[in-house]
Order: C-alpha cells, then sequence, then structure tokens
C-alpha cells in the first residue's frame, strides 16, 4: 500500500508542446527515445528535496561533477506495459525501489525513500501514459537513476545527489537467441567487490571484454567468479539460468551478482510450477559435462530490459556447444510466454506483482 497522503508533493512543469504526436510506435530500438518528462529530485543537507516532475532535457552540471571522476552513479530499470483496458501496469517496482536502496549503501550514497520512488514513479507514468507502445516485444522502459553532485575534486562520499526517472518507449534489447563466450580472463565482479550492486562502474568495465568477444562474433560473455574463472555468474547485463535434466539450475546470489527482478520472478513462477529449482554454484566443468551427456536441456539470460532471452550457443576455450532448436526449448518458451502475458495483464496477478496506474 503506498502512502501518498504523507508524502512531500511533486510539482508538475509541463512541456509546452508535446512531441508524442509525432512519436511512431513502431519499429522502436531499445533505450533511443525519450518521453516529454522525467522525474527529478536533489539531495542536500541530509533531505531529499525539490521534487518534481519536469520536461526531458539536458541537465546543467559542473565539470567537476563528483560522479564523473569517481564514479558515485547507480541506476535501475524496470517496465511499464499497458493492459487490453489501457490501464499502465508497473512490473514489481517496490522490488526496484529496494534495489536502489541496497545499491545506495554499498556505493555510500543516501537512501531514497521507497514511497517516495513508487509515487515519483507512478506520477510519472500517469502522465506518459500515452507512450506506453502497445507492440508485442514494446515496453515502457523506466529508468531511475542517482548519482553524486559535489563540485569537488577529491575522494570522499558526495553530500549532494540528484534522482532522475527517464521514460523511454523501448523495444526488445535482444531480437534473437544470443551467442555467448564464458570469459575466463577478464572479470566483472570480485568477492567483496560492487557487483551485486546496480552500479554504472560494473557496466564500464564489463565493456572491453565484451567488445572483445564481439570482435569473435559472440553478443554476449558469460562472466565467471573472479578467482578461479571456475564459477559462472551473469551473462552479459543478466542472469543467467539453464535447465539439467529437468531442473532448473541457476547460480545462487552471491556479493558478486546482481539480484535481478527476473531471475527472482521466474524462480517463484518455476516453483509454483512445480519445477524442481537449484540455486547452487555451477562450474564451467559441469556444463560442459551437462552438454556433452545430453543433459544441459536449455540456457538462458534474465533481465530487465532483456526479459528472458535464450541463449543459441556457449564457446568454451574455443569449443563451441549448440543448444536445442527453440521449439523444444518447452521451460523456456512457457516461462518466456508466461511473463510476457503477466506484464501485460493477460493473465491473472496472482503474485500481486503489478501496480496499476
Ligand atoms: C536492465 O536489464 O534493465 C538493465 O539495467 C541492463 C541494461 C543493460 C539495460
Amino acid at each position: 500500500m503506498i502512502e501518498t497522503q504523507t508524502l512531500p508533493d511533486i510539482r508538475i512543469d509541463t512541456v509546452v508542446e508535446s512531441r508524442l504526436p509525432s512519436f511512431d510506435p513502431n519499429h522502436l530500438k531499445f533505450g533511443r527515445q525519450f518521453t516529454d518528462h522525467m522525474f527529478s529530485a536533489e539531495y542536500r543537507d541530509g533531505q531529499w528535496t525539490n521534487l518534481r516532475i519536469m520536461p526531458y532535457g539536458p541537465l546543467k552540471m559542473s565539470p567537476a561533477t563528483s560522479a564523473l571522476h569517481y564514479g558515485q552513479s547507480i541506476f535501475e530499470g524496470l517496465k511499464a506495459h499497458k493492459a487490453p483496458d489501457g490501464t499502465p501496469l508497473i512490473f514489481r517496482p517496490e522490488e526496484n525501489a529496494r534495489r536502489l536502496n541496497a545499491s545506495a549503501v554499498r556505493m555510500k550514497m543516501p537512501k531514497f525513500p521507497e514511497a517516495l520512488f513508487l509515487k515519483g514513479l507512478t506520477k510519472l507514468v500517469q502522465l506518459e501514459k500515452g507512450w506506453i507502445p502497445q507492440g508485442e516485444d514494446y515496453s515502457l522502459y523506466l529508468r531511475p537513476f542517482m548519482f553524486a553532485t559535489d563540485e569537488f575534486l577529491g575522494v570522499k562520499p558526495s553530500e549532494t545527489y540528484r534522482f532522475l526517472i527517464l521514460a523511454s518507449p523501448a523495444g526488445s534489447y535482444y531480437t534473437k537467441p544470443v551467442r555467448v563466450k564464458v570469459e575466463t580472463h577478464y572479470t566483472r565482479a570480485a568477492s567483496g567487490g560492487t557487483g551485486s550492486a546496480k552500479a554504472a562502474g560494473n557496466y564500464a568495465g564489463s565493456l572491453y571484454p565484451a567488445a572483445l568477444g564481439q570482435q569473435d562474433g559472440f553478443d554476449q560473455l558469460i562472466w565467471t567468479d573472479g578467482q578461479e574463472h571456475k564459477y559462472i555468474e551473469e551473462s552479459g547485463t543478466m542472469n543467467i539460468a539453464f535447465i539439467i535434466d529437468g531442473t532448473l539450475v541457476t547460480p545462487a546470489l552471491t556479493d558478486s551478482i546482481l539480484p535481478g527482478v527476473t531471475r527472482k520472478s521466474v524462480l517463484k513462477i518455476a516453483r509454483q510450477w512445480g519445477l524442481p529449482v537449484e540455486e547452487r554454484k555451477i562450474s564451467v566443468a559441469e556444463l560442459v559435462d551437462a552438454y556433452k551427456s545430453g543433459r544441459l536441456q536449455d540456457a538462458f539470460g534474465l533481465g530487465t530490459a532483456a526479459t528472458l532471452i535464450q541463449i543459441e550457443s556457449i564457446t568454451y576455450n574455443g569449443e563451441e556447444f549448440v543448444l536445442p532448436e527453440l521449439p523444444s526449448r518447452e521451460i523456456s518458451n512457457r516461462l518466456a510466454n508466461y511473463l510476457r502475458r503477466l506484464k501485460r495483464g493477460l493473465e491473472e496477478d496472482t503474485f500481486n506483482w503489478l501496480l496499476r496506474i
């Protein structure tokens, strides 16, 4: 239940002329277009102030803004869809509000009150509901983020911050199943590091190894543990799961793995359906062995942007393991379909995951 009465007011400054009439809701790509407005808040003297919805546009910033130098910057990603009756539905926003604050703690940033996160998000989606695209793989992708704004050149936690939420009508992050390579040299996150926080720097560090993989024709990498490169952690910007002998197996969460909302949701659905689910360590050797003995039936990535994306093949030490044809991937097909329908209000919301606006 959202206690909106006790929360500070959000000022709304709307655009003079909306860009909506010229918006083409067909052929959408991911992350390229933004709606008319964004939510904004500023942190100073220990308080979040100046809460407002304002026209989307450039920010005025000092070149000494500390986030640019020392990387105190965290973000979230979640999606809104439209139900058949036109009601906007946001998928599990309270999970993102909580995770943002877990990231904030790790990066020595202030928390953003969860109720205020939900209020700001709700108001923004209410205002921008005309931008929610209807297409099968389309959504209104919402991007809350926070960064340090002190104008100071010294390594210390900033005393001021900005929190914003952007809304972006978006198409699929991946348009086809992905070819991935097990990364055995570079590391996404080490034990004791920031891997379980949704920190901007984690993504920055992944770009060079990912680009090397792309040069060799891989869409993404499978990250392994930073110590021995022996255990599977994530795939690219997503969590990863396998079906081995009919059991859904996924790496157990550690401080080097992002606790994904899609991962959490899929595990809950699978358990509800009575599928055996194991959250545990998975070594690359186990995976190769499962493949070679015909027990690796499926592999897929799980993330908000990607939703559930099937993996076409996994390459390890130059050997490519091609996974079964998509139509035979009964479990991941069923999970993907159910999630897609649930988010659009086409399944009964038995888990109470949808915030109706
Ligand atoms: C998401 O899945 O929402 C993310 O934040 C990952 C990013 C690559 C878009």
